[in-house]
């Protein structure tokens, strides 16, 4: 009986406190509530309509922000689309895992939203996890969380013996898809897509108070926090293009190659033959347009120039409006089966204002919650309707569903010069993790003890007809700890038909790899360019110093220039290896480049046919060489190549067998040389490969004074 007594002091000691905590927060529960945990399952959302602005700062310029918003009701998922214009929304409450692990969360918005999430149960804890832009004009497609890198929130190890309080902040102007979504991925940051909206079915939504019997003067429990009041220029680091973060690619370089003796013979030989190649037929002038076509890379590099796709372009190649038609309107999820007798699921408690002292939760408290005891009914889904009928009543609380729609991967390698690409398309996902698998497993089969480190960059090259060319680039751990780099050409041939075990046939392109070893030449004709120059050498001082790479050259050729001594500064920089050499005449480009190609002795070495006014990373002569192959006597060729066609990198041997410069017909002005050497290097059997790199740009500049004629 004494220990029953005890038992029974608990129990009132713990009414008591639950009883002063919902007197200070003004909140009345009713005994229904407290049994069956009616706001289990949802999260608190507050409305602050008829407001204009894209920018999550805008809403927090509201002045009835965060205490009086005009709608306090719940929703059911945290995937929210009202159908309305000139609104912000507050959703907050709390999260419970389903199981102690890593998540990584993600975020698909239009306009601009911010995931923030508490490293537990108190918001006085919240940190800014994920965020769909900072300047208003950023947007998403629902459900595509890859266009910005900060989308996705770092992986964040949570614990199902606690619940987490976390708030959505969403504001949207006046036009495009409006909506909020918050996926959760057990993943790892560099593998995501497999992601479920977060709703109750994978991890439990609490409200943080039931307001429904609130009157709008009743404050006091509305969580005043970071989230709420901190601008976004304190949170959201510096505002430097996607492009120019941090990637591993950019350094990868650096890291020591695996000795290839380690890779030959894991996996059968097979020729390489692609389709698309030329077999001694010629070309219409510029014809050789229509045969290049572009790489896809793993994972997202950023390259995508987002404020470019519109909702309008061929980006989504979904007309404006219709992403409705993949969103399912979802009835929200109910249970209906009461929780089990002997669980004693419990509210969470009412812990409301930033000042309130945050008690924390006995893990005892939340043991009983499971997912399992819910029986949760079956949403009905329809496709949302396109137009949102103004005189309904703005649907606040209505929820839906998306696929993961792989906006990337529904784009196609063709160029298409009508419906510009803005960055590198990607390969899915899943087709990279099966191929670098059965990769490492062939690998493994041979050498023990090898773990794959990351995925730092996988580019494939499609060849409709045949199969898939993948360029692997893996950082890879030996037994002992050490990191190395594995960067090798493979391929996966089209099997026909489909073989009956799901084997992927991948073979070693025979002759098709690159040299990391090969000497690359840098060349350059100029004139009068004095400021450009001198930035050049700067550049490749700094590139030089980077690098410590030997194996390259820089070769200026020079039509007189009158505005500065080129040899001279050649002489005096850090530049270790270098040619220059002066011609006569007017700037011919053509006649200049090839000049500077004839000073190339060694014809195994690489041509970078290159240009002023351009800025370049210090990864370019790697990947220079990891794009070029030099053609065999064989099949096995290919040639690296980036924007316009002006900018080429090309083995000496190859350039020379397709006949070089045409400096016959381009003489005194850009007149589509590049195209037509592009169409010689075809016919020649070539291959080009194509796609963005990152932190490579042009420098804007004027034409004047360098050719001869102003028409260009
Ligand atoms: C918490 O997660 C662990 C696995 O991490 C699981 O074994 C346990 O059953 C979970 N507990 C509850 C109450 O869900
Ligand atoms: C690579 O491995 C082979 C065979 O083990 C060895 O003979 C060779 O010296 C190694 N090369 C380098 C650069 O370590
Ligand atoms: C939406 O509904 C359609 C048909 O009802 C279904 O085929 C589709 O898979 C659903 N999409 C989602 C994301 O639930």
């Amino acid at each position: 009986t004494r220990l029953f007594l005890h038992k029974r002091l608990f129990t009132l000691y713990k009414l008591h406190r639950l009883t002063v905590q919902l007197v200070k927060s003004r909140l009345w529960l009713s005994l229904g509530d407290l049994m069956f945990g009616n706001y289990m399952g949802q999260a608190n959302l507050h409305v602050f309509d008829e407001w204009c602005g894209s920018t999550t700062d805008s809403l927090r310029n509201n002045v009835h922000f965060p205490l009086h918003p005009h709608i306090r009701t719940t929703v059911k998922a945290l995937a929210v689309a009202p159908q309305q214009i000139n609104y912000g929304l507050r959703i907050f409450g709390y999260l419970h895992p389903p199981a102690d692990g890593e998540y990584v969360f993600a975020l698909s918005s239009h306009d601009n939203s911010e995931l923030w999430l508490s490293s537990d149960q108190s918001p006085l804890n919240l940190l800014l996890r994920a965020w769909v832009g900072k300047t208003g004009a950023e947007w998403t497609a629902p459900g595509e969380y890859d266009k910005f890198l900060h989308q996705t929130s770092t992986s964040i190890r949570l614990s199902n013996q606690t619940r987490y309080f976390f708030e959505v902040i969403l504001k949207q102007n006046n036009q495009g898809t409006d909506h909020v979504v918050v996926a959760v991925s057990t993943q790892s940051r560099q593998t995501i897509s497999f992601l479920n909206i977060v709703e109750s079915r994978h991890f439990l939504l609490f409200c943080s108070t039931d307001e429904s019997s609130l009157m709008i003067g009743d404050i006091a429990h509305i969580p005043q926090t970071a989230a709420s009041h901190e601008r976004n220029n304190v949170q959201k680091p510096n505002s430097a293009p996607d492009m120019q973060r941090e990637d591993p690619r950019d350094t990868f370089y650096q890291v020591p190659m695996i000795n290839s003796t380690l890779l030959s013979g894991l996996l059968p030989d097979c020729v390489y033959k692609p389709s698309y190649t030329i077999n001694g037929y010629k070309l219409e002038r510029y014809q050789g347009l229509d045969y290049v076509h572009l790489s896809y890379i793993y994972p997202n590099d950023h390259t995508r120039l987002t404020h470019l796709d519109t909702e309008t372009t061929c980006y989504y190649r979904i007309k404006p409006q219709s992403f409705n038609s993949y969103m399912n309107v979802t009835k929200p999820l109910v249970h209906k089966g009461k929780p089990a007798a002997h669980s004693t699921i419990k509210p969470p408690k009412t812990e409301v204002h930033i000042e309130d002292k945050v008690d924390a939760v006995e893990p005892s408290e939340l043991g009983d919650l499971s997912l399992d005891q819910w029986d949760w009914e079956e949403p009905i889904v329809q496709s949302m309707p396109v137009e949102a009928n103004s005189n309904e009543k703005t649907k606040w609380t209505q929820t839906f569903k998306i696929n993961n729609l792989g906006y990337q991967g529904q784009q196609s390698h063709a160029l298409n010069m009508k419906c510009r690409l803005t960055g590198n398309i990607q390969i899915q996902e899943a087709e990279v993790q099966a191929i670098v698998e059965a990769y490492m497993d062939k690998f493994n089969q041979t050498h023990r003890g090898w773990t794959l480190e990351r995925m730092v960059n996988v580019v494939m090259n499609v060849d409709v007809r045949n199969g898939k060319r993948y360029l692997l680039e893996l950082e890879v751990r030996e037994e002992s700890g050490v990191l190395l780099r594995l960067s090798q050409y493979i391929y996966a041939l089209k099997s026909t038909p489909s073989p009956p075990e799901k084997q992927l046939k991948l073979c070693n392109p025979v002759g098709f790899r690159w040299t990391p070893e090969a000497v690359v030449h840098f060349v350059i004709p100029v004139k009068n360019q004095a400021r450009w120059v001198h930035l050049l050498i700067r550049d490749v001082e700094n590139l030089v110093k980077d690098t410590g790479d030997l194996n390259f050259n820089l070769i200026l050729t020079d039509f007189k220039s009158t505005d500065m001594n080129i040899e001279e500064a050649l002489a005096k920089s850090k530049i270790p290896r270098y040619q220059y050499k002066k011609l006569n005449g007017n700037f011919e480009r053509s006649r200049g480049l090839q000049e500077g190609i004839n000073l190339i002795k060694d014809p195994h070495s690489i041509v970078f046919l290159f240009d002023l006014h351009i800025r370049f990373p210090s990864s370019i002569i790697d990947l220079i060489r990891k794009h070029c192959v030099e053609a065999s006597p064989m099949d096995a060729r290919g040639l690296w190549e980036v924007q316009g066609f002006g900018l080429l990198g090309i083995y000496k041997s190859d350039l020379d067998r397709v006949g070089g410069m045409n400096t016959r017909e381009f003489k005194d002005r850009w007149g589509g040389e590049d195209w037509e050497l592009l169409d010689r290097i075809l016919e020649g059997g070539l291959e080009v490969e194509r796609f963005y790199m990152r932190n490579f740009y042009h420098h804007f500049h004027t034409k004047r004074g360098m050719w001869m004629s102003n028409h260009s």
